[in-house]
């Protein structure tokens, strides 16, 4: 049966005359992480997407393709799969098709990219979000445009809840945040921009993985580039790293409990897709702790001066926590390595605030003193000072002052 890989060419033609909702996004050397991994590092800035991440490569793609999947249902609301894929005709819009509305199940990301296109394309959106999505992706998702349903503690939870409701509701069409072939599709433009952009073939590409999406599109882009060879890193938090487990295992396993910071990584079951690519294609898995995650957060801020969610830290962690020097000494990446590139997937649930938050839960802060204050636009602004007059600490020195006092009193 023929591969999803080998359409991507006319598909592709189909995306440029529609003119796609993502952005070609830049790719730039960077010297800090190049000093860091002691090998070339160019960072690619999906954090510069119009929804803050790569989803609206995907997701973009899925809401806007004119495609009928013969033998999915009644087109409308019916998944393209694999099985389907080689047979899809252009046909017409959704919104001929009787679409009147997209329901889509995310972390927030996936959503926000599904919210936007839905914008765009004048079609109603629900989004479902689990429970742990923070409060201020909840309005983003709004300002959008999109009705909100908070359903579910992790993600699978949300999902099972939208299947049920795009079910239960003729019209509706379901907008899988990572498992569907024209998502993964819509991902590997990234690769398409990396051949522009880029003057040689890279040494590994270096992302995380959630429920598998981006880098199901990102090996699809390097096998449809000639560049089937070029190892990919897939990053994962320790307590989200379903796609781990099931690589150990040899099969999909569902993990228990989400219990990483990582929500948008948080899929309990990776995509059989992802598990079979890692079979078939020089996949490296690795696992790192919420905090190295959070450190490589805070120094990309510092060396980069972009602020992105843990989700993408743990991307960012192969460099900074030395992943890819130990895979080099390893033998899995080569000596002489190629341009390494680390896909800065973005994110929108992190700020200032929040990025204090995970600290705070993780057991990262020192003790600090902060004054916070609130900005005329009713901002949070959290400033260093010392600590209060009047504290613990300032209490006991001046009851050992008393005492000195009073035993010089005495002598
Ligand atoms: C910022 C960010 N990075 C990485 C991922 C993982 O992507 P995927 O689910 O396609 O593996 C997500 C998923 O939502 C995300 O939001």
């Amino acid at each position: 049966m023929a591969e999803p890989s080998d359409f991507m060419g006319l598909a592709h033609s189909n995306m440029k005359k529609q003119g796609p909702l993502h952005v070609a996004t830049p790719l730039r050397e960077s010297l800090a992480l190049t000093k860091v991994a002691g090998t070339s590092v160019y960072i690619k800035l999906e954090s510069s997407q119009p929804t803050g991440s790569f989803k609206i490569r995907g997701i973009g793609h899925l809401c806007k393709t004119d495609c009928k999947y013969p033998g999915s249902g009644e087109g409308v609301g019916g998944k393209p799969t694999a099985a389907t894929w080689p047979w899809f005709v252009p046909l017409d819009k959704w919104s001929e098709r009787g679409c009147k509305r997209f329901v889509c199940c995310s972390g927030g990301n996936a959503g926000m990219a599904a919210a936007y296109s839905a914008r765009h394309l004048s079609i109603p959106a629900t989004i479902v979000v689990p429970s742990v999505t923070p409060p201020s992706t909840v309005q983003r998702l709004k300002d959008e445009g999109a009705d909100v349903i908070i359903h579910g503690k992790a993600l699978n939870e949300s999902i099972s809840y939208g299947e049920e409701l795009v079910a239960n509701n003729p019209g509706s069409v379901f907008i899988s945040p990572f498992d569907d072939p024209l998502i993964w599709e819509g991902h590997s433009s990234l690769v398409r921009e990396l051949e522009e952009d880029l003057k040689e073939k890279p040494g590994a590409v270096v992302l995380s993985v959630g429920g598998g999406g981006l880098m199901n599109g990102v090996v699809e882009g390097l096998r449809h580039a000639g560049w089937a060879d070029v190892p990919v890193v897939a990053m994962e938090t320790h307590g989200a790293h379903s796609f781990n487990a099931a690589v150990k295992a040899g099969r999909l396993v569902t993990l228990p409990e989400i219990t990483s910071i990582a929500t948008t990584l948080g899929l309990a079951t990776v995509s059989a897709q992802s598990l079979k690519l890692s079979g078939e294609h020089p996949v490296f898995s690795e696992v790192v702790t919420d905090q190295d995650a959070v450190r490589a957060v805070e120094r990309f801020l510092d060396d980069e001066k972009i602020l992105v969610e843990p989700a993408c830290g743990a991307t960012l962690a192969a460099v900074y926590c030395g992943i890819i020097e130990r895979l080099q000494g390893e033998g899995k990446l080569k000596q002489a390595l190629g341009p390494v590139v680390v896909v800065v997937c973005g994110g929108n649930n992190i700020s200032m605030e929040q990025l204090r938050g995970f600290k705070k839960k993780l057991g990262m802060l020192e003790q600090q003193f902060f004054i916070t204050i609130r900005g005329p636009c009713g901002h949070a602004l959290q400033l260093d000072a010392a600590p209060p007059p009047g504290g613990a600490a300032s209490k006991r020195k001046k009851k050992r002052k008393k005492k000195l006092k009073k035993i010089n009193n005495n002598k």
